[in-house]
């Protein structure tokens, strides 16, 4: 059977890439290899738990001998590389893990990889693609009148966590142009839907909703996002993959760009319809809390070379996307609570709110 490898495949958009994959009957299997920090789930991929082309390996992406292990064994055409250390706050509060997973474990799997394609012989080498999933906040912080961000733009990270990803971007642009190995890269926007972690924005916000706890909202709310639904990430890394051009970067977006007050009242207005308390709505529950540090304003993508070359556009627009998101938490509350209880998994929440 023909593998792709993917990295952190038990985290967020990771896991729903797995199951948005392996929903095609006909797709290669997939390595999943996962540390399993305390972002990472096992329970995200229990739709494949006894489907023989999906393997998991708990392994972490800065373990070489592992890695090369896993290459030889499973001989994969393509890597997917998602995992990463990816909460801002988190690389605010300590930056080691992000230096660590992000750029010396890219800088791992680059190695393994390059040191497996080599092997290769002609189809097989030249077939070999390399996909890096990086982010939007890469390019830094836009004005608010500032048009949307291309991919020629300069890189200007300004938090650890963005400065991390950066580094790792660079590190595979360098093994495209120095090596030669065959590498694509997605920059994409702030993506929300199933199984997203509760201490992001959204999710965080319907846990603390429903349990009657403040919705923090850090400094004036005015940061604005363009929101991206994680499916349709996915869709954008499967064509990029498919039929991405050597050595090019892509941005993902959502053309979707919000407030986080219009959001956090977006969420509270659809609670109020699905789920309404007993008085009140839950917009009473917002509460104004100390900014984070270094706070980017305004992210905003313009994913028109996606479009152009590959014909990709998102399905769910905010509204659909938002819709399905309320309705999932809702339906998965124990999926949440057993995210939350696990070790770790609260540690940092909320740490602007004292
Ligand atoms: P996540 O934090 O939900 O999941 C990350 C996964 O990586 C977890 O399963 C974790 O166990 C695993 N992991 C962490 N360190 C590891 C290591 N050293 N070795 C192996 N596995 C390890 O992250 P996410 O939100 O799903 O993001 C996935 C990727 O997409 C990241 O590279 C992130 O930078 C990028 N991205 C995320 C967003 C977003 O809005 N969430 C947007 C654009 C890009
Ligand atoms: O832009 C893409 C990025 O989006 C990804 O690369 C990151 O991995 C992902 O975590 C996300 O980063 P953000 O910092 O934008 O996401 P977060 O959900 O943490 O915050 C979204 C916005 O909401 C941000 O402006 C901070 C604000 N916020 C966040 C939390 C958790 C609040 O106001 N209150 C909160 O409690």
């Amino acid at each position: 059977m023909s593998h792709i490898l993917v990295t952190g495949g038990a985290g967020f958009i990771g896991g729903n890439f797995v199951l948005n994959w392996l929903a095609n009957p006909s797709a290669d299997g997939i390595v999943n290899v996962d540390k399993l920090t305390y972002a990472g789930n096992r329970k995200i991929l229990d739709a494949v738990e006894h489907d023989l082309r999906h393997v998991f390996s708990q392994t972490d992406i800065c373990d070489r001998t592992s890695l090369d292990c896993l290459f030889a064994q499973y001989k994969p055409r393509a890597v997917v590389h998602l995992a990463a250390e990816s909460h801002v706050d988190r690389s605010i509060h300590g930056p080691g893990e992000f230096i660590q997973t992000n750029i010396v474990g890219t800088f791992t799997l680059l190695e393994a990889a390059r040191a497996y394609w080599v092997t290769l012989d002609g189809e097989a080498k030249a077939a070999f693609r390399f996909l890096h999933v990086s982010t939007d906040e890469v390019f830094g912080s836009l004005g608010p009148t500032d048009p949307q961000t291309s991919e020629t733009a300069p890189y200007a990270p300004n938090s650890p966590y963005s400065a991390s990803k950066a580094a790792s971007d660079h590190l595979v642009r360098a093994y495209f142009h120095t090596y030669g190995l065959p590498v694509l890269t997605t920059n994409c926007s702030n993506n929300y839907g199933p199984y997203h972690f509760p201490e992001k924005l959204i999710p965080l916000m319907i846990a603390n909703a429903l349990s009657g706890k403040p919705l923090p909202v850090y400094g004036d709310g005015q940061n604005v996002r363009d929101w991206l639904y994680v499916d349709d990430h996915c869709s954008a890394l499967r064509e990029v993959l498919a039929r991405g051009r050597l050595g090019e970067t892509y941005n993902v977006g959502g053309w979707n760009e919000k407030t986080n007050l219009e959001v956090v009242y977006a969420l509270c207005d659809l609670l109020d319809q699905l789920r309404p308390k007993a008085a009140g709505s839950y917009r009473d529950q917002i509460a104004f809390v100390k900014d984070r540090p270094g706070h980017d304003r305004r992210y905003a993508i313009d994913a028109r070379k996606l479009e152009r070359e590959l014909g990709w556009k998102p399905a769910e627009t905010f509204e659909t996307g938002l819709l399905k998101t309320v309705q999932w938490y809702l339906d998965n509350q124990t999926w949440v609570l057993d995210a939350t209880s696990r070790q770790f998994g609260n540690q940092v929440v909320n740490q602007y709110a004292a």
